[in-house]
């Protein structure tokens, strides 16, 4: 499947402003007037885009000195994209070419013919013309009217009218990670945020999520229409590739098959209900009701730790699920597909938790080669540089193990993060095709770590006997790669 736009942009050549969906995926960096967009979906060699804006880039005004936010936000700097996925900390207004308070009719007056794409979608959008009558919500609400002083919509700005939709939207908070609600926080709080050094920073694709998807307004390119949000394409922008191949699990059920069947033909213009449509998509089953919150049935949540699926909490959410699937299926059978999905996890997590303890044995005997100590430490750890320790899986925090560690080591994330989420994202979606593979390459990679385990030991075995042993130490500590990571973090 992929990025859609990105697929355009092989086909034509060319990217349009009106193309892009927003989500940074694929900027790269914003240099005056133009937008670089990498293929990075693809993980190829990367086909490069120049797209030329419109008029609308001049406005990208961040402060270029601008400090990133968080816990460490003294590391690392926003691109000018975060102006935009965070406004809230970043948007600094335009004050240069425009002074005064406007009305409305001003705003749209002056802007129709400076930027009329922007003025098209608003004209399109529910908020030039509320269904209850009501007066148009104009440009002023949602930026401000001095333009000296404008602003960028933030979550609050929309909930000052859409009460209910902001409600759900914070309250899933309560949920905890993962939630689009605190995506933004999560990330820039995570040691890995800062962990590559800023010429090799991917942009932090996922971390767009501000809106609840489902409503996000007249934005330049973006979704702007509920018959919009109500596609799955409108999360996949985020939801796709490893380790979260949502989409690959539901085009690849009958769900998802049935949609690429049909889909062009229903009428999206119905709400997400019972009777609606034929087949569910993405926010049929994870936005109810078009609730405004994703967290409120998750037990699995992202597959990357085992759960309990028997605790009060997680039967009421599993019930919650039962009763979603039983608008179309017997519930019985119903009940049996996600005890299905259970049962697959269990399989899953022996197969992870005998990786984990082959590393554990490897750690205990000192063979995990170079040690803790003799790499060099994970960046803003301080932890670490004062007690060395290999951390293996999620409970002792692996999920920071992206590199400055054993080969194995490397290898066992990859398995946890990679082919155990395959491997999920197909049974919670009804991919068995994607479950077999899943599995197939979690046991390969375990045969893979066991080959690994019995030449670390046999190695150990010839130092012993020669009493010579090989110390790594200069190899990892020092080196282009890792000099330059060590600047560069
Ligand atoms: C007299 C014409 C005029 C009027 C009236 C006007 N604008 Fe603008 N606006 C501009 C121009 C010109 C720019 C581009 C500035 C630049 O090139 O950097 C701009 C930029 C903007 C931007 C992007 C820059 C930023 O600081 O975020 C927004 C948003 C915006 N206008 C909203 C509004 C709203 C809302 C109103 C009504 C309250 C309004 N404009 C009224 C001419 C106008
Ligand atoms: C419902 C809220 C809402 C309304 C109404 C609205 N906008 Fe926006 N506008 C946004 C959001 C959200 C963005 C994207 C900002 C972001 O990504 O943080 C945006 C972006 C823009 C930008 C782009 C700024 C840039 O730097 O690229 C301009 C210009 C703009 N709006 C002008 C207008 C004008 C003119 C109108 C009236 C026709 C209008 N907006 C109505 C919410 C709104
Ligand atoms: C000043 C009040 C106000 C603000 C601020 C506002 N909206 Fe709206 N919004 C409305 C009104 C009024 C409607 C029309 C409802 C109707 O049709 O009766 C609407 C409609 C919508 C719709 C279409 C709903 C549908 O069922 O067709 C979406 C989506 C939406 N708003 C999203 C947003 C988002 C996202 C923001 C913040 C960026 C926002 N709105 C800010 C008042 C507002
Ligand atoms: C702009 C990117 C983006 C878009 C678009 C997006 N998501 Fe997400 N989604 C995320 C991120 C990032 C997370 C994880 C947040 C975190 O790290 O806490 C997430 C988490 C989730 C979760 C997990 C919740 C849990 O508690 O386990 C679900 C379910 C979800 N999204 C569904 C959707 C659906 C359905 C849509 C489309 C209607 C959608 N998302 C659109 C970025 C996005
Ligand atoms: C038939 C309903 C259904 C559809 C359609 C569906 N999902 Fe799911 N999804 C599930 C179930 C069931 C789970 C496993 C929930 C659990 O037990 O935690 C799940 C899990 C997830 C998760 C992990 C977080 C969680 O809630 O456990 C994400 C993220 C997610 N789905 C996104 C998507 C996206 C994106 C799409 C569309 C491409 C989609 N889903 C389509 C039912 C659905
Ligand atoms: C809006 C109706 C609807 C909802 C809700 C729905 N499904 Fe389905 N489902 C269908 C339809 C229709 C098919 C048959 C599609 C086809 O084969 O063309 C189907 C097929 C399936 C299949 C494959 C059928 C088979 O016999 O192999 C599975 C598995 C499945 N659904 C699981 C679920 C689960 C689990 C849920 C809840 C998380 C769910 N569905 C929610 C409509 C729905």
């Amino acid at each position: 499947m992929g990025i859609p736009v990105v697929e355009l942009g092989k086909r034509t050549g060319k990217i349009d402003v009106a193309d892009c969906m927003g989500c940074g995926r694929c900027v790269t960096e914003c240099p005056t007037g133009s937008l670089a967009f990498r293929d990075v979906g693809s993980r190829g060699i990367g086909v490069l885009f120049l797209l030329v804006l419109t008029a609308s880039s001049a406005f990208a005004g961040m402060d270029p000195k601008a400090e990133g936010v968080g816990l460490y936000g003294d590391l690392w700097r926003p691109e000018p994209v975060h102006e935009y996925w965070d406004p809230g900390a970043y948007h600094r207004p335009e004050t240069e070419r425009v002074e005064g308070r406007f009305s409305g009719p001003e705003c749209l007056e002056c802007h129709q013919g400076l930027t009329p794409g922007i003025v098209n979608d608003w004209k399109a959008s529910r908020h030039a013309a509320p269904s209850s009558g009501a007066a148009p919500v104009t440009c002023d609400a949602c930026h401000g009217n001095d333009h000296q002083a404008l602003t960028f919509p933030t979550p609050a700005t929309c909930g000052t009218c859409h009460l209910q939709q902001h409600g759900a939207f914070l309250a899933e908070r309560r949920y905890g990670f993962p939630s689009h609600a605190l995506a933004m926080e999560r990330a820039v709080d995570a040691k890995h945020f800062v962990d590559t050094s800023p010429r090799r920073k991917p942009p932090p694709a996922c971390n767009a999520i501000r809106w609840p998807p489902s409503a996000i307004p007249a934005t330049p390119g973006t979704v702007s229409t509920p018959p919009e949000a109500r596609r799955p394409e409108a999360c996949l922008t985020c939801h796709s590739g490893p380790p979260h191949p949502d989409d690959e699990a539901y085009f690849a059920s009958a769900h998802g098959r049935r949609y690429r069947a049909e889909g062009k033909d229903w009428d999206w213009s119905k709400p997400l209900r019972k009777g609606n449509y034929t087949v569910p998509t993405c926010a049929y089953c994870h936005m109810q009701e078009g609730r405004h919150q994703v967290a409120d049935k998750a037990l699995w949540k992202f597959g990357l730790k085992e759960i309990n699926p028997f605790t009060a909490e997680n039967k009421i959410k599993r019930k919650r699920w039962i009763a979603l699937c039983s608008e179309c299926h017997d519930a019985a059978q119903a009940e049996t597909w996600l005890k299905e999905l259970n049962h697959e996890r269990t399989r899953a997590w022996s197969v992870l938790e005998d990786a984990e303890r082959v590393l554990r044995g490897l750690r205990s005997d000192d063979l995990l080669s170079p040690r803790p100590g003799e790499r060099p430490p994970y960046p803003v750890d301080w932890w670490e540089k004062h007690w060395p320790r290999a951390r293996i899986g999620f409970y002792e925090g692996q999920a920071s193990a992206f590199y400055n560690v054993s080969a194995i080591e490397r290898d066992y994330f990859e398995m946890w993060y990679f082919d155990n989420l395959l491997a999920y994202k197909g049974a919670a979606h009804g991919a068995p095709d994607m479950v077999t593979e899943g599995h197939r390459k979690l046991h390969d990679s375990l045969a893979r770590l066991r080959e690994q385990e019995k030449d670390l030991r046999a190695l150990d075995l010839l130092e012993r006997k020669s009493g010579k042993k090989y110390d790594p130490t200069p190899l990892w500590k020092h080196g282009p790669y890792t000099d330059r990571d060590a600047e560069g973090n």
